[in-house]
């Protein structure tokens, strides 16, 4: 979705710092760009459609000598991707960057237009550039104008503001949408998330929603809703510029995709009590689990299909009855709760609106709820009553890879930890299943050597036009997965099915025409029955792909290919059986010549609904 970046500090840097955030904040989505700078005294703004690069040329030649300046990715929801869409949108004075939904658009629109404004753009935007400038014409400062125009605005937003009317001053504020702060020496910085400023600096605020923020060469001063001056205490991440880097790979994907031993690793890290059986969960409140009757789980994409292992594994180990709902449709259907239900929100950036939304109307119903985030100050993390996070690192690339293993990792120690809890297990069983998931990050490791082997597979297989994955079980989740990153990275048609379910429909997609990729792990506790599917494609001509760690299994037909992954325990095996199947879709995407780490119309954070 859009990103936001802002610098304040030192001319002979703000054209090259915010280039850098705008490129960093690329792998978020978007379509369209701009800057906003002071030049003579009275801002420049550049926009450009398209990638950076079209910005970028246009700001080769251009000196910019100012202090400070605003900049923007954009990611098209009113209005086509074009320059004139693109922010900042002006008005007079006033150039507005932001992130997020106006709902009340269309009502702002027709008063401003009433009061003589013309509007320029198709974007809901507008109106926030022409209400401050309304305001400031008015005899307002720049920062009563914001006040008094977001009293107005309904909906979601994070934006920055300048205005030639107050030159040396950058206003920001935001509403369910992110927006963060940071400074070192002599510079302050603004922007959607921290990847886009984390060379600058280690420590950051996260603004509240309805903080203003106010920054000048002479620091950084914020109010809240009420116009009270506030402190927000800084987080302190450590997190290595390095890792939001490519370090030598071609994409982040295939870099996120060989990080994954490393992810779990710092995911367990820390997790274990000293004698090796219990699960230890910093800031879960056990008293808030103990009851537990029921958990239900809301997420969206990848992070629903890491939610679909967890009802396996919670269901499997600690016997608690889970349903996993899609975030957009749980927001809004009549939920039947009950007492002692458990909500879990489970996203990797932790600022997804369905899934957010989700978690709010769990608690209005009553719920206790756990919060399963890869960033640690991220909405869903402040929200939930407790936080379990990933420990995966910044992921850019949209297609999301480390931090889904990392999920059905956390997924896997909650399983310990309400099953020990409820005393489900005994403690030689905790201690085995802890030693199962000791073993995982270096069977991926085993997995990742598999790297050349479907590089030179997907060369056989690029040409399809569409592509069936097929699991049972634990592994059913997988070929969701398997599906979905074929489907984003390399736009080609796909879809995961139970294999128990081909017989019901999908069996009539069956041809020669038709790849079919089993995930088929043979620890898997339905393999045999997998096998009984295996022919059922096979008397029908499709071809396959057969992702086993089952070495002796002959395969019949010489167009076939087997994938041989390592024996992992049953309930872990979807953390090593996922990765060829992440490498197949990346290879694929790479032969196709898409764009793998921003694929078209994607965003790697869905802000909006
Ligand atoms: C998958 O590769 C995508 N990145 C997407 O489906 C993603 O998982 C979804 O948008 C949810 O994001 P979240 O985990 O940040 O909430």
């Amino acid at each position: 979705m859009c990103g936001i970046v802002g610098y304040v500090g030192s001319p002979r840097r703000t054209k090259d710092v915010l280039c850098e955030s705008l490129r960093r904040l690329e792998y978020r989505g978007y379509d369209s760009s701009g800057i906003c700078f002071v030049e003579n005294g009275r801002s420049r703004v550049i926009k450009s459609g398209g990638k950076l690069e079209n910005l970028f040329s246009k700001l080769k030649d251009c000196e910019v000598t100012s202090s400070l300046g605003i900049a923007h990715t954009r990611w098209a929801t009113h209005g086509d991707p074009s320059e004139q869409n693109a922010h900042p949108q002006v008005s007079g004075p006033v150039s507005v960057v932001h992130n997020g939904i106006i709902e009340n658009y269309l009502e702002l629109k027709k008063e401003l237009v009433a009061a003589g404004y013309e509007f320029l753009s198709d974007t809901d935007t507008e109106v926030i550039s022409h209400l401050i400038c309304d305001f400031t014409e008015k005899g307002n400062s720049l920062l009563e104008s914001a006040r008094k125009a977001f009293d107005k605005i309904e909906g979601s937003y994070a934006v920055a503001i300048m205005s030639d009317t107050e030159p040396g001053k950058i206003i920001a504020t935001r509403r369910f949408s992110p927006l963060i702060i940071a400074r070192n020496a002599a510079e302050f910085f603004l922007a959607s998330d921290i990847p886009a400023i984390l060379p600058y600096s280690r420590e950051f605020i996260f603004l509240e929603d309805h903080d203003f923020v106010v920054i000048t060469e002479d620091g950084i001063s914020i109010t809240d809703a009420t116009g009270e001056v506030v402190n927000r205490t800084p987080t302190v991440v450590d997190w290595d510029p390095s890792v939001a880097e490519k370090s030598g790979y071609r994409h982040y994907m295939l870099k996120e995709i060989f990080e994954q031993p490393r992810a779990i690793l710092d995911t367990l890290r820390g997790r274990f009590t000293g004698d090796m059986e219990n699960v230890v969960l910093e800031d879960v409140d056990p008293s808030l689990l103990r009851k537990t009757q029921r958990v239900i789980i809301a997420a969206c994409g990848t992070s629903y299909h890491a939610s679909l292992i967890g009802k396996y594994m919670i269901e499997e180990v600690a016997g608690v009855s889970t349903q996993v709902e899609l975030a957009s449709e749980f927001r809004y259907r009549n939920i039947v709760t009950g007492p002692d239900v458990l909500f879990m929100a489970v996203s990797q950036s932790g600022e997804t609106a369905d899934t957010s939304e989700a978690l709010i109307k769990a608690k209005k119903l009553g719920m206790n709820s756990v919060g399963v985030t890869n960033v640690s100050l991220s909405k869903i993390s402040r929200e939930s009553d407790c936080v379990i996070t990933t420990k995966a690192g910044p992921e850019i690339g949209v297609a999301s890879t480390k931090s889904f293993t990392a999920q059905v990792m956390v997924f896997y120690l909650f399983s310990i930890y309400l099953a020990v809890l409820r005393k489900a297990i005994d403690s030689n069983r905790a201690k085995e299943l802890i030693a199962d998931a000791i073993s995982v990050s270096k069977l991926q490791q085993k997995t990742l050597e598999l790297d050349e082997k479907l590089k030179d597979l997907s060369k056989d297989f690029h040409s399809y036009k569409n592509f069936i994955y097929m699991g049972r079980g634990i592994n059913y989740p997988v070929a969701l997965e398997s599906a979905l990153k074929l489907k984003e990275v390399s736009y080609i048609h796909a879809e995961g099915y139970a294999a128990g379910e081909m017989k019901h429909g999908p069996i009539a997609l069956i041809d020669r025409n038709m790849p079919v990729v089993f995930i088929a792990p043979e620890e898997d506790i339905y393999y045999r029955k997998l096998l009984g599917n295996f022919q059922e494609v096979k008397a029908r001509g499709g071809r396959i792909i057969f992702i086993t760690s089952d070495e002796d299994f002959q395969l019949p037909d010489e167009r076939d290919r087997k994938i041989v992954i390592p024996k992992s325990p049953y309930l872990v095996s979807p953390m090593v059986s996922v990765i060829p199947a992440q490498f197949l879709a990346y290879h694929v995407a790479n032969i196709l010549g898409t764009d793998v780490d921003q694929p078209r119309n994607l965003a790697k954070v869905v802000t909006v609904e």
